[in-house]
């Protein structure tokens, strides 16, 4: 008998309902006599958030955790928190595709869990970005599911790495903070298993988080935290997930379902809920063995917690600011570059003038949970001036009100002293009141103030800079065309001093590729205008086609596309190659592409494989992100890569056959620079990819019978045996059935008069539903 079967045999009733829930906010609860320790939980996303007092004290001041965030400034004082680095953001992170130094973050993540003596980050956030204007797309990755589910997996097994686990969170499709306490999510079966889902699955399945955190939403109707279909048939019986589902904070409506659909743990503590599982057990309408899956769920967690601490009491916050300033340049995107305008260099500008406030109050975290006590923030402006030195002449205007307030003496300064300069970098994008939890946003504007800033400086001065400082995409229409150069850093976190400068003047060269579409107008997006939605439903009308998807099919232009980014190099791409292979007995399609750095200096490039079905039954994207790597070449260097696909990489998630189908036919692989930017492409042929079994009903027409030769083998028999046809007419009969329209229930009962009851043809279907969808298993590709 192992520890835990030990205790849970010695557990009173009132012991194991206690473990369900915390004690305060961040702590899951001891019984000492029992010895079982407790275990410390701490948000974020970007950096580690905690709340003064934590440790050596049972129980917090709550209104720590309602803490607001002061709105006037870009680096509010968080003196509540014990400071930490601020890393970049989610949107960041995914924009670097650079998953080896997202891992190498994520430990160093868990190596700060370990000297704050936390054992599990709440994080990461990695929603699908349905919309541009949710409002926590600062801390979440992407609008496609593949880069999401890398960057997810990448996080989780560096700060894993470290004995400290994680919570991958929201589960699931809590795409928009408006009223994401109460409203639905009504997303289609294929939007749900293809967007939604497929980014947790992939990073479950390959990460192996130790917690999974439902979301405060209802999925269709059934709140999150009591969806057993979600929970328990997909994320436990379909993943293999075998760690705890905890709540979101507070989000737990009715504890007693919440337990019976695989939500473990309740978050923070709530004895209230505590007391509905003892009251269900004691009055039986809830079975004590459902507690106890749940409580040696969360006994393994807490244990295996304990086994893995790596408690320290000192810390190298330098050397972690070192890997959040590498990732920090790493994913700064280069948008435009008209005339190389950028990098600034004393050949081309002996006077520049930076402008903006945020130039010097930066912006470089969101509001909400993923705020964090930074160790030491950097300024771009004077990070520009260090990097000028003495070669170029740096002056400075503030430009505008931080909370955007108009105010005309900084405009007219600002216009004059960048009339003044041979160049001006205009530091823009949004206050933080809209990157935050709690609000989604109304406009994909930046803030007017700014707009009005960039206008006036584009009609005196031909060289504008502009660096957009926002967590999401935003829109451009009014002043792109002015300026020559957009940079944007989103909110890259406290090194963003030194990575702003040091993209600027080409000390780093640009590397970071669009995880999301920019598009031209909120008019264009995929969501518009269901988003966010109203009467507490939220409806996903666009189905699978989100961010490019959409853009794609609906051949609608956009400003920069998915993927894209610019460098200060070229590359060139040559060699297209597939291969057919099989390993470990399993169909593998093998790619491999060269890639020449063309152009002046060195520099890294994402190399993107996108995969099209040229026709198929059901609709399907134009193409879809299945695989990229990011590569650094030196002047002159080429690489080749080499990507695998397999069997999912082809398939669609088809509802009728509950399964992930690939149709025969052809494929083409697409190598890109970005979604739009396809420079190579080669076809496959998919062959005998089995036919998935669709299931029948009584409704269903006959087509769907005859489309699999052992379901219209067995029903034929049965209407030969059942007397409604016979030996000597169902061949001819075939061709007759398969042409109506009707349902096969009513086709034999009226039109061939059959006596055959509802009950026993449902029966029969029952049957050969069963043995078909056993046949249908079995996966094969090429
Ligand atoms: C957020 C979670 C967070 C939790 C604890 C909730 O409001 O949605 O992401 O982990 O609070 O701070």
């Amino acid at each position: 008998m192992n520890q835990i079967d030990n205790i849970m045999k010695k557990l009173t009733l009132e012991e194991k309902v206690s473990l369900c829930s915390g004690i305060g906010l961040w702590q899951t609860k001891d019984i000492e006599d029992k010895r079982i320790p407790a275990i410390w939980m701490a948000d974020g996303s970007n950096g580690i958030r905690i709340m003064k007092p934590v440790h050596n004290q049972r129980k917090q001041d709550t209104s720590e955790f309602l803490q607001v965030t002061d709105l006037t400034q870009n680096s509010p004082t968080i003196t509540k928190q014990y400071e930490a680095v601020c890393y970049p953001s989610g949107a960041a992170l995914a924009s670097t595709w650079n998953m080896e130094l997202i891992e190498s973050m994520g430990a160093m993540l868990g190596d700060e869990c370990n000297f704050r003596k936390v054992n599990i980050l709440l994080a990461p956030g990695i929603n699908i970005k349905r919309s541009p204007l949710g409002g926590r797309g600062y801390e979440y990755y992407s609008e496609d599911p593949y880069l999401t589910g890398k960057t997810a997996e990448a996080f989780i097994k560096g700060v894993q790495s470290q004995g400290v686990g994680t919570s991958i969170k929201h589960f699931a499709a809590n795409n928009a903070e408006t009223l994401r306490i109460n409203m639905s999510s009504d997303v289609d079966e294929r939007a749900l298993r293809e967007i939604y889902l497929a980014p947790f699955e992939l990073a479950i399945k390959n990460a192996k988080p130790w917690t999974v955190m439902s979301s405060y939403n209802k999925v269709n109707g059934v709140q999150m935290a009591e969806n057993r279909r979600l929970l328990t048939d997909i994320l436990r019986d379909e993943w293999n997930f075998d760690g705890v589902v905890v709540s979101d904070w507070g989000g737990i409506k009715d504890r007693v379902q919440a337990l019976k659909a695989g939500n473990d743990l309740d978050m923070p503590e709530n004895r209230r809920n505590n007391k509905s599982i003892q009251e269900a057990v004691e009055n039986g309408t809830l079975d004590e063995s459902v507690l106890d899956v749940s409580v040696r769920r969360i006994l393994e967690m807490i244990f295996k917690a304990k086994a893995q601490e790596r408690f320290k009491d000192s810390i190298d916050w330098e050397s972690h600011r070192e890997i959040a300033k590498k990732v920090a340049e790493d994913s700064i995107i280069l948008l435009k570059n008209e005339n190389n305008l950028l990098p600034i260099t004393k050949e081309k500008y002996k006077k520049v003038a930076v402008i903006g406030a945020f130039a010097t109050e930066p912006r470089y975290q969101g509001g909400g949970c993923t705020l964090v006590n930074p160790t030491r923030i950097s300024n771009p402006y004077d990070e520009i001036c260090r990097l000028a030195g003495n070669d170029i002449k740096i002056t400075y205007a503030k430009g505008y009100e931080i909370n955007n307030r108009i105010n005309d003496q900084l405009l007219t300064e600002a216009v004059e002293k960048a009339g003044e300069a041979d160049a001006a970098v205009i530091f823009a994008g949004l206050w933080v009141a809209y990157d935050r939890e709690g609000f989604d946003r109304k406009t994909l504007d930046i803030d007017s103030s700014h707009i009005r800033l960039i206008q006036e400086i584009c009609k005196i001065q031909k060289r504008v800079i502009v660096v957009l400082n926002n967590g999401d995409a935003v829109t451009m229409d009014p002043w792109i065309n002015g300026a020559g150069a957009v940079v944007e850093q989103f909110l890259v976190g406290e090194t963003v001093g030194e990575a702003v400068a040091d993209i600027l003047f080409g000390i780093v060269n640009p590397s970071g590729k669009l995880p999301v579409s920019f598009p031209k107008r909120l008019e264009d997006t995929s969501a518009y205008p269901l988003f966010p939605g109203e009467c507490n439903h939220h409806i996903y009308g666009e189905s699978i086609f989100v961010g490019y998807r959409y853009y794609e099919k609906k051949k609608i232009d956009t400003l920069f596309p998915f993927g894209f980014g610019l460098s200060y190099t070229e590359f060139a791409y040559s060699n297209l190659k597939l291969d057919k292979t099989v390993m470990n007995g399993i169909q593998k399609l093998t790619v491999q592409v060269t890639v020449a750095n063309t152009g002046s200096c060195k520099g890294k490039e994402v190399v993107q494989l996108y995969v099209s079905d040229k026709e198929s039954r059901l609709l399907r994207p134009i193409k879809e992100l299945k695989k990229f790597e990011k590569i650094e070449l030196e002047q002159g260097e080429s690489k080749t890569v080499t990507f695998e696909l397999s069997y999912r990489d082809f398939a669609y998630y088809d509802p009728e056959a509950e399964d992930w189908v690939v149709e025969d036919g052809i494929f083409d692989i697409h190598i890109g620079k970005s979604c739009e930017d396809i420079v190579l492409t080669a076809s496959v042929e998919m062959k005998d990819a089995k036919k998935k079994f669709r299931y029948l009903y009584l409704d269903s027409q006959h087509a769907r019978v005859f489309e699999n030769t052992v379901s219209k083998k067995m029903y034929l028999d049965f209407l030969v045996e059942k007397g409604v046809l016979t030996k000597d007419n169902v061949d001819a009969m075939v061709p007759l059935l398969k042409g109506n329209y009707m349902g096969i229930y009513n086709v034999i009962t009226s039109l061939l008069g059959g006596d055959i009851t509802k009950e026993e043809m449902q029966e029969k279907l029952d049957e050969i539903n069963q043995v078909c969808t056993a046949k249908s298993k079995a996966e094969s590709c090429f």
